[in-house]
């Protein structure tokens, strides 16, 4: 057998090794950045961005309510999806954990309409008012739920 036949079966396993090794890594042992509930939150995220702008001025575009409809939509998805953190708990824990982080985005999902409503009435205070006020559940949700 030439050097070259015996080397084939270990460059062949090298290779299949660079391959399947980035494809395990993004199919979950990096697992958390791309949870599903990250990707909602992303959503909610470069909306509140934007409104958080717009409050500091009182300046509300008219997007306004597309942007707290796609909010209201993702804190709704994400009520009902795991949350890595509480995964990660005791089983004896787990509900009750549950239970907190749905109420939190019950109270945002609550919120948010509230700020479509006082759109609607061009009660802008209000609305301003509701942004801080996401931003106060966005650091309890966050404290409680996120390993940051
Ligand atoms: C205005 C409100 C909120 C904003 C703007 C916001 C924003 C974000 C952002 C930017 C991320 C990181 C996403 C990524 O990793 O790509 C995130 C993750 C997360 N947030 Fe929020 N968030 C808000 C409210 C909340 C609330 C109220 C809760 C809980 C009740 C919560 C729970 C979480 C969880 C569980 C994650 C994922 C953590 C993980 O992957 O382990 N967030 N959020």
């Amino acid at each position: 057998m030439t050097r070259t036949r015996q080397l084939t079966p270990w460059v062949l396993t090298l290779a299949l090794i660079a391959v399947a090794l980035p494809l395990g890594l993004s199919n979950g042992l990096r697992a958390d950045e791309d949870s599903p509930i990250a990707k909602e939150m992303e959503a909610i995220n470069s909306n509140y961005k934007q409104l958080r702008r717009a409050a500091r001025t009182k300046n509300f575009p008219d997007d306004t309510p597309k942007m707290l409809q796609e909010m209201q939509m993702a804190t709704l998805k994400g009520m009902h999806m795991e949350v890595p953190l509480v995964k990660k708990m005791a089983a004896s824990k787990q509900t009750e954990e549950m239970v907190a982080f749905k109420k939190m985005l019950k109270k945002q999902l609550v919120t948010l309409i509230d700020m479509e409503i006082a759109y609607m009435e061009g009660r802008v205070d209000d609305l301003a008012e509701g942004v801080s006020e996401l931003g106060s559940i966005k650091s309890d949700g966050h404290d409680r739920f996120t390993e940051d």
